[in-house]
Parts: structure tokens; C-alpha cells; sequence
């Protein structure tokens, strides 16, 4: 991990937020490359979850809401963790941290046995809307997406026109006041989520939830975790909540161990018959063919934006052996992305700098690329040096143009270029009016 998050920072896809006046726990700023590798997660998500079917639409809600939402989702009363103080060191503990040795509570910060009684500390960030600081004006940042696509499924379903079962998706920012924030920005007070509500007939739930779960690990597989890092953890009654019928966490194998990705769940009609009581609303389904109305249940995935994104680098991260400038092997850091997922999808390098006819070259390639991908013009140093900087932020691809290119020694490799894999090293000449065809094949 040390490893990953140096990388991050050094080429900025990760840092702390507020650095410069010494960070801010749980709450991370996502550089010029994170920003692009978050980008094309989301996107992809949004890809396959909502415009590749005809049973998704999506939305954007709002992240404040009228706080009679936490109240009715039970968010207020219940959405806590049981915390211990330690008396000695005046540490603030989870009670599930807490070392129990034979019967005896231990604080694991100082050893001290002086413990409190476990105490619920609710997880949701408090605000006030206008200009009164009040309880009547109080509400809180949302700890999570779903609540927006309940509370709007009515006006969603009249406007989409949609048939049971449909889903409404969601990305968007959630906030949890996290008590320990830890393993760099797996658990952070301030994430995304990307969260698909899938409603459907009370009899079709079990049935989704094994069907969600089996799209979800081909999703996965499909942005370059490999199937062997991830596991399933079917999660046991007494960990689920009391309206929850069945629900798996699809967990990645993390350099810190086997955490949670996403949770995939089977919420029952929970949801929307909590929001139909306490808003008086009907948020019923009216069946056209058996000419009922009922509440419809729903089927949660719910994957988190910043945990993946570090699967995604702790999967990509690699050092291998590479020849040198003389020959000589070296070590090499490389991020082995999926070129789907690349921040940069294409270094664009022209032999020499200082050679007008290879640098116009080279930059009418950035032309001819640049509305079909992100491409990185770099002409400074050696060209190894420069493929060694594009293969540490994970480029898939490197153009060069070289004196071949301008047809200097064999006239039938005028206008080709070197395409470089960044995984095998192995070089190959490409005409260039086929490049993008060929890079698109792997990006898209
Ligand atoms: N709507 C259901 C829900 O929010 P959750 O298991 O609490 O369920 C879903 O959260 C996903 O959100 C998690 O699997 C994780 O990927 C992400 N997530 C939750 N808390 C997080 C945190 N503190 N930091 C980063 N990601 C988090």
C-alpha cells in the first residue's frame, strides 16, 4: 500500500485534501489522473447499468434533502455504530475494535481497561438549510444515494413509463462522519456511489438478486479485476438489517485484506412503504394486466466509486524488468489498466524534438486522436524515458513518429508510426489513417 499511495501522489491521482493546512481525515482530492480514471469508471458504469437496457433509466438527485427523508428511512434513529471512550487515553473506539481478553475489555490504543458503555454515534453529517440554525431548519448530507431514486420512483415511473421490473441509477457524492477512516481512501467520510434500485414483484426478488449479483462480477471482470481477487460473502441474517431478505457483498482481495466493494441487497419493499407512510403519497405500482396496486419491492446493487478506483490501481499496480537507455535491465513501475479504464489511452511522441517535420507529424496525430480519446503529447528526454513515464500512469498505447514515418529510408513506410503495448513492450508499425480504429477496438 505505502507503494500505491506514494505513486498516487507523485503522479497525481490521489492526495489529501487541505493539504497545505495539514489534510483533513477521511477526505481526499482526486488529481489530473484520478479525475480521469474516476471518470471512466463512472461513465462505463453509467454505460453498461443504463444505456445498454431497456429497464434502467437514471437521475441525479439532490444532496440535501428535507430531513422527514433520514426520518422516514430510519436513517435518523438507527444509522450509527456503537462507540466505546476510553477513559485512560480518551481515544473514541468502535465497540468492534474493542480487544476482548478473556472476558476483560482492553482500549488496543493504550491497553487501558477503563471502557464506557457502547454508545450510539449516528454517522450522518448535520446542516442547516437558510438562515436560522435551528432543528426546524436542521437536515443532514445524504449518507447515501438510494434515498433520492425512493422518494422520486413515483414521478420516475410516470415519466419513464416504465413496466415492472425496472431499475433507476444513480451516481453521486454520499457523506458518512466515519469515526475511523483508514486504509487510504477506502473508508473516507466524503465518497461516490453508484447505486442501481431495481423494483420488481415480491416473487421475482430472490430470483434478481442472484441475476444482479452475476452482472455485477461480469462488470468487474469487464474493467480488468480478475475474477480470482474478488469474493462473495453472502451476508449472514444477523448482519443484515431487519427488512433485508438476502444480500452479498462482492469483496476485492486489497493489499490490507478482504474488504467490501459493493453490497448487492435484496431490500424488500421496505423503502417505499416507509416514504409511502410518512409522506401520505402513494407510492404504489398499479399493475395494468391484473389490475393491481401494490408496492414493489427492489433489488439493490450499491458499489462504491473511490473503493473501486483503488481496486483498480492495487489491481494494475506491477513492477517488472525493462531494458534501459544502454540495454541494461532495470526495474519498472507499471499500471496495467484495462484500456478501458486508462487515464490516458495514447502517448503521442515525436523521435526528436528539435526535428519541425516529426513534431508537425506527430501533432497532427494529436489531431486526428483527440475526439475519439484523452492522448498525451510528451516530446521531452529520451524516448524510453518518456515510454517508462506513460507506462507508471498506466498509458495502454505509445505512437512515435520516427524518420520511417516521414518515408526517409523505405517509401512504403511513409506515414506508418511505432504502436508500443505498454504490457508486452512489443512495437509494431500502424498506417496511421488506421490508428484510431485500432485503438478504439481496445478502449471502448
Ligand atoms: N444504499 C446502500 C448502501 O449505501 P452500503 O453498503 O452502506 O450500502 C454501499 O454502501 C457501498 O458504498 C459500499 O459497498 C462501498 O463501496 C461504498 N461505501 C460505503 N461507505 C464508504 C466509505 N466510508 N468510504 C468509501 N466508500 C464507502
Amino acid at each position: 500500500m505505502e507503494k500505491i499511495v506514494s505513486l498516487c501522489k507523485r503522479r497525481g491521482f490521489i492526495f489529501q485534501s487541505s493539504e497545505i493546512y495539514g489534510g483533513l481525515n477521511g477526505l481526499w482530492d482526486y488529481g489530473p489522473l484520478g479525475v480521469e480514471l474516476k471518470r471512466n469508471l463512472k461513465n462505463y458504469w453509467w454505460r453498461v447499468m443504463v444505456h445498454e437496457r431497456d429497464d434502467v433509466v437514471g437521475m441525479d438527485g439532490s444532496i440535501l434533502m428535507n430531513r422527514a427523508v433520514w426520518k422516514a428511512s430510519g436513517h435518523e434513529e438507527t444509522f450509527s455504530d456503537p462507540m466505546v471512550d476510553c477513559r485512560s487515553c480518551k481515544a473514541r473506539l468502535r465497540a468492534d475494535q474493542v480487544i476482548d481478553k478473556k472476558g476483560v475489555r482492553q482500549c488496543p490504543n493504550c491497553g487501558g481497561k477503563d471502557l464506557t458503555e457502547p454508545r450510539a454515534f449516528n454517522l450522518m453529517f448535520k446542516t442547516y438549510v437558510g438562515a436560522t440554525e435551528d432543528e426546524s431548519s436542521m437536515t443532514y448530507l445524504r449518507p447515501e444515494t438510494a434515498q433520492a431514486i425512493f422518494v422520486q420512483f413515483k414521478t420516475v415511473l410516470e415519466v419513464s413509463r416504465k413496466k415492472l421490473p425496472f431499475g433507476i441509477a444513480q451516481v453521486g457524492k454520499a457523506f458518512r462522519n466515519e469515526i475511523n477512516p483508514r486504509n487510504f481512501t477506502f473508508r473516507s467520510r466524503e465518497f461516490e456511489q453508484m447505486e442501481l434500485e431495481y423494483f420488481c414483484r415480491a416473487e421475482e426478488g430472490m430470483l434478481l438478486l442472484d441475476y444482479w449479483l452475476k452482472e455485477r462480477l461480469k462488470f468487474y471482470e469487464r474493467i480488468g479485476i480478475s475474477r480470482g481477487k474478488l469474493h462473495v460473502r453472502e451476508v449472514p441474517e444477523e448482519e443484515r438489517a431487519f427488512y433485508s431478505k438476502a444480500n452479498y457483498d462482492i469483496e476485492y482481495d486489497f493489499p490490507f485484506g478482504l474488504q467490501e466493494l459493493e453490497g448487492v441487497a435484496y431490500r424488500t419493499d421496505y423503502d417505499l412503504s416507509q416514504h409511502q407512510k410518512a409522506s401520505g403519497k402513494s407510492l404504489e405500482y398499479f399493475d395494468e394486466e391484473t389490475k393491481q396496486k401494490f408496492i414493489p419491492h427492489v433489488v439493490e446493487p450499491s458499489a462504491g466509486v473511490d473503493r473501486t478506483v483503488l481496486a483498480l490501481i492495487c489491481e494494475a499496480y506491477a513492477e517488472d524488468q525493462a531494458p534501459d537507455e544502454k540495454r541494461k535491465m532495470e526495474t519498472r513501475v507499471v499500471l496495467r489498466f484495462h484500456p478501458r479504464m486508462a487515464p490516458i489511452k495514447c502517448g503521442i511522441f515525436p523521435l526528436l524534438k528539435n526535428n519541425a517535420q516529426l513534431v508537425e507529424k506527430a501533432k497532427e496525430i494529436v489531431d486526428l486522436l483527440r475526439p475519439h480519446m484523452y492522448v498525451f503529447y510528451d516530446e521531452s528526454g529520451a524516448i524510453g524515458r518518456r515510454y517508462r513515464r506513460q507506462d507508471e500512469i498506466g498509458t495502454p498505447f505509445g505512437v512515435t513518429v520516427d524518420f520511417e514515418t516521414l518515408g526517409e529510408k523505405d517509401a512504403t513506410l511513409r506515414n506508418t508510426v511505432t504502436l508500443r503495448d505498454r504490457d508486452s513492450m512489443k512495437q509494431r508499425r500502424v498506417a496511421i489513417g488506421e490508428l484510431a480504429g485500432t485503438l478504439l477496438a481496445d478502449i471502448t
